[in-house]
C-alpha cells in the first residue's frame, strides 16, 4: 500500500501531461502564500524585487516609447506590480489573471492610485479581445510553464492581438539554466513552513529532468490526513533559436534578444533570458 504510493509518488510523467497551475495560484491558501511573495519587495519570488521592477518599468517605457497613446497587455499580471507603474505613465493597460486573490488586490490598488487600468479575472489561455495592443507583456517565464500546444495558443493570441507596429516582451529560462538543474528527490513535514496547507501534511517533491525536451518538472505531492494531491510546475528552457522556431510557426519574429525585461544586454551565461519580438 505505501510502497504502491511512493511508486506514484516518484514515478516520471511523459513532458507537460498534466497542468495543475490552477493549483498553485488559485487554490485558496496557496495564492495567499504567492500573494504574501509577490508583495515582499525584497525577494525574487512570485515577482521580481522592487528595485528590478521599477528598472524594468523604466526601460519599458523608453525601449517602446510608451505614452497616453500606448495600449498594453500583461498577461499573468498577479497583482500588477508592473500594470500600475506602467498605467501611472498613462499608458492603457489591460492586466489578465486567474488568480481571484491577485486581481482583487490590483484592482484595489488601482482604485486607491486612481488608476483606470482594465483588469481580467480569467485564464489567458481562454483570453480573447476586440482590442489591439502596442507591447503584449508576459514576464517572469510564465512563457516556460505552459506545454507545446499552450504557447502555441499564446503565440497566435498574441499576433492576433498586437498593432501592426506592435512588440510582445517576455522572458524565459535559458539553455544554461538548464545545464545548472539537478535531480532530487525528498520530503519533509509541512513543507516549505506550511506552504501548501494550513493543516499537517507530509510534502514530497520530485524534480525529473528531460534531457532531449530540455523540460524540468518540479512535482509536489502534498499528503494530507484526508487527501493526497499532485502539483506539477513544469519549465521548458530555451535557446534563441528555438524561441525563434516557435514564434515564427505563428506569424512572430524575435527581433531582440536580452539577459531580463530590464534591457541588460544579452549573455549567454545567464540563466534567464528575454525576448523581443515583432509581427513577421
Ligand atoms: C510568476 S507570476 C508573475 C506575475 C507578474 N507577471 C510579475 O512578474 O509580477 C505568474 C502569474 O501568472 C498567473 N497565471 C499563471 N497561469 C495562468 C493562466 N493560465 N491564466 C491566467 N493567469 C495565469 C498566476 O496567477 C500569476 O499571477
Amino acid at each position: 500500500m505505501l510502497f504502491r504510493e511512493l511508486e506514484k509518488i516518484n514515478s516520471r510523467p511523459e513532458p507537460f501531461e498534466f497542468y495543475t497551475a490552477s493549483d498553485l495560484w488559485t487554490d485558496d491558501h496557496t495564492s495567499q502564500q504567492m500573494l504574501s511573495f509577490h508583495l515582499n519587495e525584497d525577494i525574487d519570488v512570485s515577482s521580481r524585487n522592487a528595485k528590478f521592477i521599477q528598472d524594468s518599468v523604466t526601460w519599458i517605457v523608453s525601449r517602446f516609447g510608451l505614452s497616453e497613446a500606448s495600449s498594453v497587455a500583461d498577461f499573468g499580471c498577479g497583482p500588477g506590480l508592473y500594470a500600475a507603474r506602467l498605467a501611472e505613465h498613462r499608458a492603457k493597460v489591460t492586466g489578465i489573471d486567474f488568480s481571484r486573490r491577485s486581481i482583487q488586490h490590483a484592482i484595489a490598488a488601482a482604485g486607491k492610485g486612481g488608476l483606470p487600468i482594465n483588469y481580467v479575472h480569467g485564464n489567458y489561455l481562454e483570453f480573447d479581445t476586440e482590442e489591439r495592443f502596442d507591447l503584449i507583456l508576459m514576464i517572469m517565464c510564465d512563457f516556460c510553464a505552459l506545454s507545446p500546444a499552450q504557447r502555441k495558443t499564446m503565440l497566435d493570441k498574441f499576433a492576433l492581438f498586437l498593432k501592426p507596429n506592435g512588440h510582445v516582451l517576455l522572458d524565459v529560462y535559458s539553455l544554461t539554466g538548464f545545464a545548472r538543474q539537478e535531480e532530487a528527490a525528498g520530503y519533509e513535514l509541512n513543507q516549505l513552513n506550511g506552504f501548501w496547507s494550513p493543516k499537517r501534511y507530509y510534502g514530497f517533491s520530485n524534480i525529473f529532468k528531460y534531457a532531449d525536451e530540455k523540460v524540468v518538472l518540479h512535482k509536489h505531492t502534498i499528503v494530507e490526513p484526508e487527501r493526497i494531491r499532485t502539483v506539477y510546475n513544469w519549465f521548458q528552457y530555451f535557446s534563441p533559436e528555438a524561441i525563434n522556431v516557435e514564434f515564427s510557426g505563428s506569424g512572430l519574429k524575435a527581433a531582440e534578444f536580452y539577459s531580463d525585461v530590464a534591457g541588460n544586454p544579452f549573455d549567454p551565461l545567464s540563466t534567464e533570458f528575454a525576448v523581443v519580438a515583432e509581427l513577421s
